[in-house]
């Protein structure tokens, strides 16, 4: 069956058009027809489309994408080299080759760089076939790289949107059960203690024993109401909400000092601002866990903690003079807590950056942008996941 020069199938729909979909460029019926007749004697199953001016190139560029194009260099009406602009613009996916009777070695290699995949020229068609082999198969690679590389950027997205919701739930459920640890263990405790006094004052002046025994109870609900505030506190520090990020950190280093006996100084040169509740919780836990792990593996005398701003970028920096953590302990899959660190700033589009000095020390860096008022500083979750919270519905 002889080849019709225009077109040996109808460009679509590409589904029932078998083998590979050929765009040619190219002037000559009687060039096009060798092009043809040597890849049906290499074994390539295809159906070819040709043209020869820029307005066909581009229609069938748009309704039938090819597989492959062929083009010439040189046409009266057109020109190779415009062909392969558009070609890159318009499908970059498809591999172009130059079929070409003139082209010297410079002009082949500027045709390379610019995006061709190979060029033979019509006096070597011979080389046809394999170069056309060739560059379907590296098509091929380059398809499954690329899905592969989205499959793996989307997957990190869901992981990053996972981590966030799963950070905002916590947060949210911790908020939740402090205030009912606080609230309800608290006023439940202290109706006890009323009554506790109003019982001692039924009871006769002269029974020592039962007033002995109304004391010793008190001072258990004092001390009972002491760790309800403690827990409630460690669940989600109220200083946090109310006073903001300056004053909880402030107080957050108190503690630690007193815990450790640690000398933890604390130099703001920001206004104690109530932030964004979010951004303020970034940067609240990563100051906790970053406290944790001096006391856990640091050895240090002393802890300075600064907070600043630069360039509408909050940053908190907590330097450590204890023995310095090391590259392959920052670098390593298996720091779980310095992981999750990075992911919490990442949250509010911010990082984290950690520097060891053998016997020196470690210093911690958080910096974000600092959400304007009425702008979240972390987006509610994002990942289609059911969320519900009856609280605060
Ligand atoms: N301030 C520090 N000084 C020295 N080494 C540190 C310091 N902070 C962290 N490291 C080292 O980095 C490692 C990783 O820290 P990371 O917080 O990820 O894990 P972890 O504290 O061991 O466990 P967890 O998951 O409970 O936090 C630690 O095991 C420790 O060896
Ligand atoms: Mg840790």
């Amino acid at each position: 069956m002889k080849a019709n020069p225009q077109r040996t199938a109808p460009p679509t729909p590409a589904a029932s058009s078998p083998g590979l979909r050929i765009l040619l460029v190219e002037d000559s019926r009687l060039h096009a027809e060798l092009v043809e007749h040597v890849l049906r004697q290499g074994g390539v199953d295809f159906s070819i489309v040709r043209v020869e001016n820029r307005e066909r190139f581009q229609e069938q560029l748009a309704q039938a994408p090819p597989d492959l194009i062929l083009s010439d260099y040189a046409l009266p009406a057109f020109d190779g080299y415009e062909a392969l602009a558009i070609a890159r613009e318009r499908a970059p996916d498809v591999p172009f080759i130059f079929v070409t009777g003139t082209m010297g070695e410079e002009v082949a290699i500027e045709t390379l760089k610019s995006g061709a995949t190979d060029y033979v020229l019509k006096t070597r068609l011979t080389r046809l076939v394999p170069a056309v082999r060739r560059a379907l198969r590296e098509s091929v690679e380059r398809t499954e790289r690329h899905r592969a590389e989205d499959r793996l950027r989307r997957s990190h997205e869901q992981l990053r949107a996972l981590t966030g919701y799963l950070q905002y739930v916590r947060e949210e459920e911790r908020t939740r059960i402090a205030r009912e640890v606080h609230d309800e263990l608290g006023q439940a405790l202290t109706g006890l203690k009323m009554d506790l006094a109003w019982l001692a004052s039924r009871v006769p002046r002269n029974g020592r024993s039962l007033h002995q025994k109304i004391k010793a109870m008190s001072a258990h609900i004092d001390a009972t109401i002491q760790t309800v505030r403690r827990i409630a506190t460690e669940l989600r520090p109220g200083i946090l909400d109310d006073l903001g990020l300056v004053a909880a950190i402030e107080w957050q280093a108190h503690e630690f000092q007193t815990r450790t006996g640690l000398p933890c100084v604390v130099t703001s040169l920001v206004k104690d601002t109530i932030w964004d509740q979010d951004f303020t919780t970034v940067f609240f836990r990563i100051f906790q866990e970053t406290l944790t792990n001096i006391m856990r593996h640091a050895s240090a005398a002393r802890v300075e903690v600064r907070l600043a701003e630069d360039g509408g970028r909050l940053v908190l920096t907590v330097h450590d003079d204890g023995r310095g953590i090391t590259e392959d302990e920052i670098a390593s899959t298996r720091s779980i807590g310095l992981i999750g660190m990075r992911e919490r700033a990442a949250l509010v589009g911010g990082e984290v950056s950690l520097a060891g000095q053998p016997g020196q020390g470690t210093t911690v860096t958080v910096r974000a942008p600092i959400p304007g008022p009425g702008q979240p500083g972390l987006a509610p979750p994002r990942t289609g996941l059911p969320h519900e919270n009856p609280d605060h519905g």
